[in-house]
């Protein structure tokens, strides 16, 4: 018996699909097909699947001419697969011309000719209708969206707005983007999604017009400094119907929610300790230096710092202190929150004007999971255990500047799969206000 396998994602399954099956069956007598997992799309680079995996699966079934589904989720498993089923020819479409040569040293290898004009890429911008994402605020953040949001597609980046007009349109012109307001309401009739990176003491007020517009929002962390207000914002959304996700670009990449569901798998036993730690030396006449309510180092990194802690010690903290090392108009240079839960501690280091190490440790009852600097952009982590020689090492990839990644939630969240908040979740953006409260409460209403 002759067989033959294949391997794609079958993302809203189209001609292309089925022609290439067909074929593929014709090759021999036994056709296995290997779909690939969601997360294994998104580490090579491959985002906005819109079917899930089981659907996928259905569509490949559905054809007729699939013997065997394997799930793919892993580099390397072709070469398993091929040895396993002990197969005779790979085959694939013609847009892979060459790239899997290497498979000859295993079994034939055959390139079929693609189907012309028809696409999952192509079928989901068709599919999507493009959502017009604009940028409220010009500064540093805010010039990294629109390169980034070229990776996702359904979307485009179509304006800017600042309350200065020039700095609005000068900003648009260097980025290539149709317009620059000055007016917030003739800019939110322009767009149908907002990505808020202003200055931290104005996200609350754009996010609250812009919702009020029946606008989507991605706002820039620390989305708001009181806990109500984040109440308020995410009621508000849900009422309008609207998508409002927090921009912590580490809670949206592949690599961190490897590290996560590592964790929580059980491998290091019960997690009793989150020490995570972000500190970036900041240039003096920065905001972040000279704003004297909203600046310091806490306010500026702890997004990042918060997150491995809620996502594996969970919200309900029994109790937290701020320490600080404070530069002489009030801003921490330096804070260490230390928190205390039922049954686990945590702590965060952010510094602006002091350096330290930035990693990542996660502490359980069977080991430990290290995540080196920088954690935050998650490409690999280690799992270490009483006994050194059992390290397991594990890597993932982290593109670009890793916007891409939660502009490609955003998008999906806006277009329907409204499940996806999962990886921060509305509670957890609460949470992490809240906590921003007590330590501006502590360290700044005392001045
Ligand atoms: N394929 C094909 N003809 C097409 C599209 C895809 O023969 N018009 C083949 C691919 O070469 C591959 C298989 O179908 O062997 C699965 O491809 P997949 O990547 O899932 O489909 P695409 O439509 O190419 O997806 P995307 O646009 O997301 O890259």
């Amino acid at each position: 018996m002759k067989k033959v396998i294949t391997y794609g994602s079958f993302d809203l399954f189209h001609e292309g699909h089925y022609n290439l099956l067909k074929r593929a069956k014709a090759l021999g007598d036994y056709l296995i097909v290997g779909v690939t997992t969601e997360q294994y799309d998104e580490t090579r680079g491959k985002l906005n699947i819109v079917d899930s995996l089981i659907t996928r699966i259905d569509n490949v079934r559905a054809t007729g001419f699939v013997d065997e589904v394997v799930v793919e989720d892993h580099m390397g498993q072709k070469i398993e697969d091929i040895k396993k089923f002990d197969i005779d020819v790979f085959t694939v479409g013609s847009d892979w011309t060459g790239k899997f040569d290497y498979l000859k040293e295993y079994c034939d290898v055959v390139y079929l000719e693609r189907t012309r004009n028809v696409s999952s890429t192509i079928r989901r911008i068709e599919d999507n209708a493009i959502v017009k994402i604009g940028i409220v605020g010009t500064g540093r953040v805010a010039g990294r969206f629109p390169q980034e949001a070229k990776y996702v597609s359904g979307v485009t980046v179509s304006g800017a707005y600042n309350p200065h007009g020039e700095h609005a349109k000068e900003f648009a012109d260097r980025l290539e983007l149709s317009f620059g307001e000055d007016d917030y309401d003739r800019f939110l009739d322009k767009v149908d999604a907002v990505y808020i990176a202003s200055p931290h003491e104005t996200h609350y007020e754009y996010a609250k017009i812009a919702l009020k517009h029946k606008k989507h929002v991605l706002c820039e962390k620390p989305m708001v400094f009181r806990r109500a207000q984040a109440e308020e914002l995410f009621e508000l959304s849900k009422a309008q119907g609207c998508v409002l996700m927090e921009a912590i670009k580490t809670a949206y990449s592949p690599g961190f929610n490897q590290l996560v569901m590592m964790a929580k798998s059980g491998v290091i036993g019960e997690i009793r300790d989150v020490e995570a730690s972000f500190t970036r030396l900041t240039d003096s006449v920065l905001r972040e230096m000279t704003d004297a309510q909203y600046g310091g180092a806490f306010t500026e990194f702890g997004s990042y710092t918060l997150l491995p802690m809620l996502k594996l010690l969970g919200r309900e903290y029994k109790e937290v202190r701020f320490d600080s090392i404070k530069a002489e108009n009030g801003i921490d240079v330096y804070t260490k929150a230390s928190f205390v839960f039922d049954n686990g501690l945590a702590l965060s280091k952010t510094g602006v004007g002091v350096k330290t190490e930035g990693q990542l440790m996660i502490a359980g009852t069977k080991g430990y999971i290290l995540a080196k600097s920088p954690w935050w952009l998650t490409q690999s982590f280690e799992v270490r255990f009483e006994d050194p020689n059992k390290k397991e090492i594990y890597s993932s990839k982290f593109m670009g500047k890793g916007l891409r990644y939660e502009i490609s939630d955003f998008a999906r969240a806006i277009t329907g799969d409204r499940n996806r908040g999962y990886k921060l979740t509305r509670g957890e953006s609460i949470t992490m206000a809240g906590i921003m409260e007590e330590f501006l409460k502590q360290e700044r209403c005392s001045e």
